[in-house]
Order: structure tokens, then sequence, then C-alpha cells
């Protein structure tokens, strides 16, 4: 089994830190073959329940159909196979699914949600900092829109320990420097007990039952891509997450990899391991890695 491209602790390291790379813009958006059923999902979720995964404010429309108009041209020109655009349709080849782009004139960023994999949101300048205006947020990690729409960086990331001494000058000199023509991406990622994709769940809620034998089964590995550009109408900044999971045990055929993993999470200071709901597995997961590793070595 091949392993998953992000891996953003193979080098053993933790660090609280932007990791800002420059993006090539034809890899701005990846699919792969989750596309169908993560589209389903999205749609599932779009019907069931709106309000938790898509919000926007009136200022945010003409930006919304800008993203729009940005992702239809790239999908079109980078990803004939997958998806045709007729007239005012979009047709989604592998799902079948066509849209018809007039229907989404007052939620133009309903419509982008629901062709690619990533969420997207957007964050809007306003004197008090990059503001989120809109999301399509269907792959939340544990965080809800409702509360953050409206808000400035520096308040949506308020419970992030560390954040405020390290990270909020950088990224706000960052979001006011951004260029059109250089974006960049990131990645983040945490341990996790749930495949889910979308995890709305209050963190503190886990499954009392892992342990060292049992976490490669119970445990999966969450890395969100993030991307982040400037739209060059409207000057607003468009942010991406893709997500993507994988069972930890995945690591059982990677031992360098696990014990590197088992590296990064020891240096995690304890109000960010409180933050990422790490503490409570912490012990079943350095103890299953450390089995995995010794596996290996005695092989
Ligand atoms: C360079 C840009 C950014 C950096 C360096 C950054 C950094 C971080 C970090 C370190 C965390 C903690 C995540 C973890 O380790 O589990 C976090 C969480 C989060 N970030 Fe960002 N972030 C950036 C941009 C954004 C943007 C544009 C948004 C837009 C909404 C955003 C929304 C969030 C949210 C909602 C959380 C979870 C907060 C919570 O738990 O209440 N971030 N971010």
């Amino acid at each position: 089994m091949s392993l998953p491209s992000y891996l953003p602790f193979a080098d053993g390291q933790w660090r609280l830190s932007m990791g800002l790379k420059s993006l090539n813009l034809q890899e701005w958006i990846e699919i792969d073959e989750h596309l169908a059923k993560e589209l389903a999902l999205k749609d599932k979720l779009l019907k069931n329940q709106y309000s938790d995964v898509f919000a926007c404010l009136p200022e945010s429309r003409l930006s919304q159909k800008e993203v729009l108009d940005l992702l239809l041209n790239h999908l079109v020109e980078h990803f004939p196979q997958h998806y045709r655009q007729q007239g005012t349709t979009i047709e989604n080849i592998c799902t079948g699914q066509v849209w018809d782009i007039t229907h989404f004139e007052a939620v133009p960023l309903d419509l982008a949600g629901r062709l690619v994999q990533e969420d997207l949101l957007l964050m809007q300048p306003s004197p008090e900092g990059y503001i989120l205006t809109a999301a399509s947020l269907c792959f939340p990690s544990r965080w809800r829109l409702r509360e953050k729409l409206g808000h400035p960086l520096a308040q949506i990331h308020a419970s992030v320990p560390g954040y405020h001494d390290k990270l909020e000058r950088p990224v706000d000199s960052f979001f006011d420097r951004l260029k059109v023509n250089h974006p960049a991406w990131r990645l983040n990622w945490s341990i996790v007990d749930s495949p889910e994709l979308f995890l709305a769940q209050e963190k503190g809620d886990l499954d009392t039952t892992i342990n060292a034998e049992n976490a490669g089964e119970k445990l999966w590995i969450r890395v969100e891509r993030q991307t982040l550009r400037r739209l060059e109408v409207s000057g607003d900044i468009l942010f991406t997450i893709r997500t993507y999971v994988h069972p930890l045990q995945m690591l059982e055929e990677n031992s360098a990899i696990a014990h590197n993993l088992a590296e990064a999470v020891k240096q995690i200071p304890l109000g960010m391991q409180i933050y990422k709901n790490l503490l409570p597995i912490r012990e079943a997961l350095l103890g299953y890695l450390e089995q995995v590793t010794a596996a290996h070595s005695m092989n």
C-alpha cells in the first residue's frame, strides 16, 4: 500500500508555526477516488443541516461569485474528464450531477462547494483584521461555523493555545501582504477517534475503550491541506481546506513514520494536547506506536 501524500509529522517534529509554502496554482484543487462519495456526503449535509455547513453575510456575494467563476474555469481546464460546462449548467461527469448556475445567484459559494472535495471560506479585510464572511464548510474539524462567521482571524483562533503570542501577528501580516500571484498552502494534522469527515461533536467526547492494543483500529490521522489565495477583483482571500482521513493502523507498514509520529506527539505542549483532545488518548497512542516500532525492529 502506498503512503498518502501528506504526513506532516513524518519528520518527527512538532512546532506551532505558519508553515506556509508557495502554491502552484495548477495544484490548487485536488480530486481523488473519494470524489463521488464525499460530494454525496456534502449533498446530504446541505440537505439535512444547511445552516451548520453553509453560511454567508450579504457583503460576501460578489466575491462568492468571483470564487465560483474562478473554480468553474479551473475545473473545466484542469479536469475536463470530470467537469463539463454547457451554457448555464455545470455537469459533474463522475457523479452525474448537473447544476444550473443561475439557481445559485444568491449563494454562488454554495454551488462552488458542491463541486469539489475542498471546503471553501471567504475572508474579507476590515478595520479589525480579516473577517470570515462566507463558508461552505461540510467537513469541520470540531468547530462550529455559526460561532466564527463575522469574526476576525484573531477571534476565530481565540481558543488555540499559543496563537495570540506566536501566530497572530505573522498571520495578520501575511494576510495583508498576500499577492494575487503568490498563493500559499500549509498542512495541519490531528489524531481523532472517528473517521467521519463532518466532525462537529464536542471535544472531550472520546471513546474510553481506546488502549495501546486497539488504537490502530480506533484512531485516525486527520490531515488538512489548506490553501490561501487573494481574489483579484474583490481583494478578499479565499481559504480552502481539503481534509484527508487515514486509519492509524496504516503506519503498521511504515515503522519509521510510526516512530516519528510518536516523537512529534511527545513535543506537543500540554495546553495544545488538551486543545487537540490528545491528552485522553496520548498514552494509548504512544503505547501503540511503540509496539509498531518494536515489532519492526525485531523483524
Ligand atoms: C496562515 C493562516 C493560518 C494559520 C497559521 C492558522 C493556524 C491555526 C492553528 C495552529 C490552529 C490549531 C489547529 C490544530 O492544531 O488543531 C488553527 C485552528 C483553527 N483555524 Fe486557523 N490558521 C490559519 C488560517 C485560518 C483561516 C483563514 C481560518 C478561517 C476561518 C481559520 C480557522 C480556524 C479555525 C476555525 C480553527 C479551530 C478553532 C477552534 O478550535 O475554535 N484558520 N488555525
